[in-house]
This record gives C-alpha cells, sequence and structure tokens, in this order.
C-alpha cells in the first residue's frame, strides 16, 4: 500500500476522541510534531494533564488509526503541557510562574478543605505536575502543620521564595511570624496580605496553585478574585443537609465573583469501618452528588472518614503519601484526576482551537 500523505494521517487521528473533551485529538491541537518519512509514521499527542489516566489508551488508538492506513511504523510519543484555564480580563494580569489557580473552599468551617486542598496538590505532584499551595488562611493558617514544615520565608534580594516540601512550593503566613520577618508582613491588612501571596512570591513554573481558603465565605475570597485570574474553585462538603446548605452559598459567592465551579468534593462521606469494612453513611448518603446534579456542577469525587487521614494531618504526611494505596488515598488521586481534567476542558473552551495546529 501506498504511504498516506499528511492530510491523510491527519484525517485519520480525527478519529480518535479525548474522552474529557469529547473532541478528536487534531481539533483540540494536541496533536504535534507529525513527520512522515521512510515508510514511517511518528507524532506526538501533548496530553494537557498529567494525572490523565486514559494516557496509554489514548496512544493506542492514535496508533491503531494511523495503522489502519497501511503503515507498519508508527511512533506515538506522549508529552504534557497544561494549558492555562482561566480568562486574564476576568482577573487583572496573568500571574507569572502560574499557569492555572485553583480555589479550595466551603461554606463554613471544619468540613475538610485544608486536608483536601493539601492532599490534591501532593496527588497532582505525584502525577508529574508542578504545584504550589498557598494557605490563605491568615489568621490560622493550618497548611504547616499539615504539611510539617516549620521555616521561615527567605528572599532572593527582590522576591519572597516558597518553602518546598513533599515536592510542593508552599506560602502561609505560619512562616512569617518571627521578629525576622519582613517588614512588609508587619501588620498586614487581609487584602495586602493575599496580593504579596502571589504577587511578591516567585512561584516557580507552577500547573497548578492550590489556595487553602478560610472558612466562611468572603473577603479573602474577594481578594482573590480582584488579585489574579482564578482557574475555578473546588467547594468541599460534607452530605449532610446544614453543609450542602452552606456550600450552595460558596457555589453561588464564587459565580458572584466570576469564579468559575471546577465542581465539588463530598469529604467524609461515609465510614469504612477499619476491622470489618462495613461502610456506614454517617451523615447520610449522596448528599454532595444531588447538589451537584442540582447546581450543575461536577461531583469531583468523595473522601470516606479514615482515621489516618486525621493523623497524617496532624504529623505532616498527607494520607497520599503515607498510605498511597489505601481506598481514602485513591479517592484522592481520583479526585485530583478529575480536577485536572476539568481545568483541561476548561482550557480547551478558552484558547481558540489551533487551525494548523501541527508544528
Ligand atoms: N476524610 C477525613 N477523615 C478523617 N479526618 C478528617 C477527614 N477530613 C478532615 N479530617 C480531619 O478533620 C479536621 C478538620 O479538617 P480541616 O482542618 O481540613 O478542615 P477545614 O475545613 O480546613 O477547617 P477550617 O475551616 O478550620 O479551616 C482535621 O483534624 C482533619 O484531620
Ligand atoms: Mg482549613
Amino acid at each position: 500500500m501506498a504511504m498516506p500523505d499528511r492530510d491523510a494521517v491527519l484525517t485519520a487521528l480525527r478519529t480518535v476522541l479525548e474522552q474529557d473533551a469529547r473532541k478528536d485529538i487534531v481539533s483540540l491541537g494536541l496533536v504535534k510534531e507529525l513527520t512522515l518519512a521512510d515508510g514511517r509514521v511518528a507524532f506526538t499527542i501533548e496530553l494537557t494533564a498529567h494525572a490523565y489516566p486514559a494516557k496509554d489508551q489514548l496512544r493506542d488508538q492514535a496508533a491503531a488509526a494511523v495503522r489502519a492506513l497501511g503503515v507498519a511504523d508508527v511512533d506515538v510519543r506522549l508529552t504534557v503541557n497544561v494549558r492555562s484555564a482561566s480568562a486574564p480580563e476576568k482577573g487583572g494580569p496573568p500571574l507569572p510562574g502560574v499557569k492555572n489557580v485553583i480555589a479550595v473552599g466551603a461554606g463554613k468551617g471544619g468540613v475538610g478543605k485544608t486536608t483536601v486542598a493539601v492532599n490534591l496538590a501532593i496527588a497532582l505532584a505525584k502525577c508529574g505536575s508542578r504545584v504550589g499551595i498557598i494557605d490563605g488562611d491568615i489568621y490560622g493558617p493550618n497548611v504547616p502543620i499539615m504539611l510539617g514544615i516549620s521555616t521561615q520565608l527567605t528572599t532572593d534580594g527582590k522576591k519572597i521564595l516558597p518553602a518546598e516540601k513533599h515536592g510542593l512550593q508552599v506560602i502561609s503566613m505560619g512562616f512569617m511570624t518571627s521578629d525576622d520577618a519582613p517588614v512588609i508582613w508587619r501588620g498586614p491588612m487581609l487584602h495586602g496580605a493575599i496580593q504579596q501571596f502571589f504577587r511578591e512570591v516567585r512561584w516557580d513554573s507552577l500547573d497548578y496553585l492550590i489556595v487553602d481558603m478560610p472558612p466562611g465565605t468572603g473577603d479573602v475570597a474577594l481578594s482573590l478574585s480582584q488579585t489574579v485570574p482564578v482557574a475555578g474553585s473546588i467547594v468541599v462538603t460534607t452530605p449532610q443537609q446544614v453543609s450542602l446548605a452552606d456550600s450552595r452559598r460558596a457555589i453561588r459567592m464564587y459565580q458572584k465573583l466570576n469564579i468559575p465551579t471546577l465542581g465539588i468534593v463530598e469529604n467524609m462521606s461515609h465510614f469504612v469501618c477499619p476491622s470489618c469494612s462495613h461502610e456506614a453513611d454517617i451523615f447520610g448518603h449522596g448528599g454532595g452528588q444531588k447538589m451537584a446534579d442540582d447546581m450543575n456542577v461536577t461531583f469531583l469525587g468523595r473522601v470516606p472518614i479514615y482515621q489516618p487521614i486525621r493523623e497524617g494531618s496532624d504529623n505532616g504526611v498527607p494520607l497520599v503519601l503515607s498510605e498511597p494505596e489505601s481506598p481514602a488515598a485513591k479517592a484522592f488521586i481520583a479526585t485530583a484526576e478529575r480536577v485536572a481534567a476539568e481545568i483541561s476542558i476548561a482550557s480547551y473552551k478558552r484558547a481558540p482551537i489551533p487551525l494548523t495546529p501541527i508544528s
């Protein structure tokens, strides 16, 4: 059979659908560096998330589509380039060194925002993404404890350098409490502090910057929306009715601030008995999913109540690191994959789809 030409290869690749966007990989601009030479077709698929469980499937489908043209020698490489999902015009200029800012919030305190933020951040980093976390709780910073960091910030003379732990770049007010703290942190006003967390810190090539929001709705979210373009918010809820009502308010607040909702995470959704594996729905069942359906937002996942999650929060080694094979850690990892997928989908919607995607 004669060697197909470039157009024939591209037409074949247009039959391969990316599962999250449900669009073909050529239209999404994922096919790069296509070469045809000496009976061989080679190209790169540029994925938009490291946390992408279907990558082998996508590569195999693409290879099979080209082989079906009669090409025996097909070389498909996979690379990852996380795209920015935020619309800069909605929140000022883009943030240097950061592609996607993601707020993790809730309508009320104690539902597990910080726990979810920290474990999601680590799950994304373990997949190979570059991830940072901002402790948005100015008055009650918990991130340093949950990540086991005690440090004072340093600067490079111009900007503040984030702390590094478990593969994450981290900023928290908890790092700025000694007498040695830079003068800019004395008597900080909330809005100024939030702005400095973003603009005065040297964030280094982050795919995702997670912001652990303080309890309640309001000031910090407002500051956030005025300071940077935010790719989206994750709202953490527990399944019981009171928390669900608060979460609805949180979602509406983010929407009012023009911050899109990436979805809902249901935390402490059920209890798995460690001795008999019996599952008990202590706070009711299916509330988060139902709320997501009602409000037309994505349900990102559910995380069980599991004592080692609490222990990991207290001793500075989050569950995704301490027990990566546990069902609860797998729930965080699956949720992180869903979050990455939502960012990809939003980025496809934002970017004009390139007409000539082949470089
Ligand atoms: N799925 C879970 N299983 C067991 N313990 C959990 C779980 N999620 C959170 N916790 C524990 O519940 C407590 C509250 O969690 P966390 O501090 O993350 O909540 P928060 O919403 O950030 O609270 P705040 O509103 O005070 O910032 C912590 O002790 C944490 O370890
Ligand atoms: Mg918290």
